[in-house]
C-alpha cells in the first residue's frame, strides 16, 4: 500500500485486522519479516535512514496519555526535542508551539503535573508531546477512543486542522462516520492484509464486502439505504456523508435538480411557498 504525501489516509479494519501493527511499521517501530517499507523516500531497512525516518513520521498510540510521565506538562512535551539534543530556546519554543497546537496554554498547564489534567487534556499533552518533534507525518492508531462525544469532535477538528496545515495524517478509525467526513482515502485491511482501499465513494459503495469482513457503513448510508428501500428515489451511491444526504433530500423535496442545495434554502423555500399560498 502506498501513503501519499499531503493526504489524509484512513485506516479500517476489524479487530485483529492487523492496524495497530501496520501503524507501528510506519516509523519502524517494528521491522517487517518480509517485504519493505519506505517512507519519505528512505528505506527503512537501513538503520541510518530508519533513525531519521523516527522524527519525521510521528505515532500516536492509542490511549497515549498512559505514556506521560514527567513531573510537568512542560517537561513531557520537551522530552522528544531534549533527545533530539536541540538547543534549550528552540526546545521552549516547540513545547509552547504544540501545545498551543493542540489548544493548551503553556503559562496556564506547563508547570502542572499531566495527571491533574483532565483525560482528555492528558491526551491532548500526550499528542503535544508528538508534534514537538515536528513530523511530517502523523500516524494516529483510534485517537478519539474512550473520548466523549464532544471531546471526540474537538480532537477530529484538531487532526483535520494539522491536515489542512500540511501534515500527511494516516489515522485508524473505528468509526466508518468519521472515516467518510475527513479522508481523502481508506484502506481496509482484513487478516493481515489490504482488503480494499480507495476513495470514501469508492469503499463504501462495497457495503456487502465490508459486511462480510464485519464493517458497516456510516450512519447516512445506512440511512439512505433504508428510505431508498421504503421507495424513496434517491440517487444510487455516494450518500455517505449527513450533508450529501441533506442535499440530496433537499433536491427531491423541492423536486427539481437545480432547486436549493441545502436545508436553510428549503426551510427558507417551504416559508416562500407557504406565504405564496401553494
Ligand atoms: N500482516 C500480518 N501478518 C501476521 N500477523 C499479523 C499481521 N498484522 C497483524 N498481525 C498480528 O495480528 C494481531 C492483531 O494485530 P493488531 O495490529 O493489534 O490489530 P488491530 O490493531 O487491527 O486490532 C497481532 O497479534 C499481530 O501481531
Ligand atoms: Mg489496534
Amino acid at each position: 500500500m502506498t501513503v501519499r504525501r499531503g493526504e489524509f489516509l484512513g485506516l479500517a479494519g476489524h479487530t485483529g485486522s492487523g492496524k495497530s501493527t501496520l501503524v507501528q511499521h510506519l516509523n519502524g517501530l517494528i521491522r517487517p519479516q518480509e517485504g519493505s517499507i519506505c517512507a519519505l523516500g528512505l528505506d527503512l531497512s537501513n538503520k541510518k535512514d530508519a533513525a531519521a525516518v523516527k522524527a519525521k513520521v510521528g505515532v500516536v498510540f492509542q490511549y497515549p496519555e498512559r505514556q506521560l510521565f514527567a513531573e510537568t506538562v512542560a517537561q513531557d512535551v520537551a522530552f522528544g526535542p531534549h533527545n533530539l539534543g536541540l538547543p534549550q530556546d528552540e526546545v521552549d519554543r516547540r513545547v509552547e508551539s504544540s501545545l498551543s497546537r493542540v489548544g493548551l496554554d503553556l503559562t496556564t498547564v506547563g508547570d502542572k503535573s499531566p495527571f491533574e489534567l483532565s483525560g482528555g487534556q492528558q491526551r491532548r499533552v500526550a499528542f503535544a508531546g508528538v508534534l514537538a518533534m515536528e513530523p511530517e507525518v502523523l500516524a494516529l492508531d483510534e485517537p478519539m477512543a474512550g473520548l466523549d462525544p464532544a471531546a471526540r469532535r474537538d480532537f477530529l477538528e484538531l487532526i483535520d486542522r494539522l491536515h489542512r496545515d500540511g501534515l500527511t495524517v494516516v489515522m485508524v478509525s473505528h468509526s466508518m462516520d468519521d472515516l467518510a467526513n475527513c479522508c481523502d482515502r481508506i484502506v481496509v485491511m482484513n487478516e493481515g492484509a489490504v482488503f480494499a482501499e480507495g476513495t470514501p465513494a469508492q469503499v463504501f459503495a462495497h457495503a456487502d464486502e465490508l459486511k462480510s469482513i464485519g464493517l458497516g457503513v456510516p450512519a447516512a448510508q445506512r440511512m439512505a439505504l433504508a428510505l431508498a428501500e421504503a421507495g424513496v428515489p434517491l440517487r444510487r451511491g455516494g450518500l455517505y456523508t449527513v450533508e450529501s444526504l441533506a442535499d440530496e433530500l433537499a433536491d427531491l423535496l423541492i423536486g427539481r435538480s437545480d432547486g436549493p442545495s441545502n436545508v436553510a434554502d428549503i426551510a427558507k423555500s417551504k416559508t416562500v411557498a407557504r406565504e405564496e399560498g401553494c
